[in-house]
């Protein structure tokens, strides 16, 4: 029977025989698979593991510091990349989310490329890859596979010319988390919920600049955090707010005022693959929404999306 602390056993020795004394480059998220994946192999090879976090400004709010900080905490060699000024500027202008995505998978590349190369002699390239992701890539035929762009499976250039490795590539979900807890993984990785690669950027509806970004990311923290609080965090699968490209009408003192709109979505799910909305307590989402609208400046309503999936998806774009 499969244990974490066997596989974990198994895959450090496996790991040290196949990379001996070669550098290894890995790309974190901090999201739990790539999280795993680099103290696995740190495990093994130690300070031959360069990760590389990049910022795309994409990030939840302090998500960057504070995730750069927990890894640091793990006795990780990572280097942070403040990258927000290219990824900004690679969005200009687009509304469309494929080439959102398309532009912002472009630059994590060119940045993540420019970060290896200083790494001399490095010869593997680690990625979190879980079985799922390897079998969607496979089986995902038709239309649904240029849906969204978002699978990170093979995703760098030939011409890095690196040996891929890929220690998660048989587990699923649950068991890489078992694995993570076993390497005592800070509980704030391993217990996060999922986020898309693209980040911020398909959940505000329309073109990208830094004053949406930061609206979305102060009215996202107070819902997360209010989720944490209640004790609703680890209810919900997957939790977040969207950007809408409208202005409503509000009525201050008596002058009429046109400002943005916001949806919050919270769902329940196993897999990702079908989703139920969450049925947060009124009490609660009526809190939230005062607190948005009071405390967020350029915000004045506030609304619940009560779609499952399907057929309507996690994400608005
Ligand atoms: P949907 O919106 O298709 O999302 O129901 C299913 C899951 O995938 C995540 N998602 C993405 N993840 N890059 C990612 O890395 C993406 O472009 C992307 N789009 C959606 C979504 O957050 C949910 O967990």
């Amino acid at each position: 029977d499969w244990t974490p602390d066997q596989f974990i056993e198994t895959t450090v020795q496996e790991l040290g025989d196949l990379i001996g004394n070669d550098k290894v480059v890995l790309g974190l998220s901090g999201g739990v698979d790539s999280s795993v994946a680099a103290m696995l192999i740190h495990q093994a090879i130690g300070k031959n593991l360069y990760c590389i976090f990049v910022d795309n400004g994409l990030l939840r709010h302090n998500e960057f510091q504070s995730v750069l900080d927990s890894y640091q905490h793990m006795g990780l060699n990572v280097k942070g990349v403040d990258a927000k000024a290219s990824f900004y500027s690679a969005l200009t202008g687009l509304t469309d989310p494929e080439l959102k995505r398309k532009a912002i998978g472009r630059v994590f590349i060119e940045v993540f490329d420019e970060e290896a190369h200083q790494i001399a002699d490095v010869k593997w390239l680690a990625q979190g890859t879980i079985y799922p992701d390897v079998i969607e890539s496979v089986s995902v035929k038709g239309p649904s596979a240029t849906i969204k762009s978002h699978h990170n499976v093979g995703g760098l250039p030939d011409y890095m010319k690196l040996k891929v490795v890929e220690p998660l590539k048989t587990l699923f979900k649950d068991e890489v988390r078992l694995v993570g807890k076993t390497l005592n993984i800070d509980d704030l990785i391993l217990s996060r919920h999922p986020f898309p690669g693209p980040g911020l950027a398909i959940r505000i509806i329309g073109d990208i600049t830094p004053q949406k970004v930061d609206i979305l990311q102060q009215v996202d923290h107070i819902f997360i955090q209010s989720l944490r609080t209640s004790g609703l965090y680890n209810e919900v699968w997957q939790a977040g707010a969207m950007l809408l490209p409208v202005q409503s009408v509000g009525v201050m003192g008596d002058e009429r005022t046109y400002e943005n709109v916001v949806a919050l979505r919270a769902v329940t799910s196993v897999d990702g693959m079908t989703a139920d909305w969450a049925h947060l307590p009124h009490e609660f989402l009526a809190n939230v929404s005062n607190d948005i609208i009071n405390k967020v400046k350029g915000v004045n309503r506030v609304v619940y999306d009560i779609s499952s999936k399907p057929p309507a998806t996690i994400e608005w774009e």
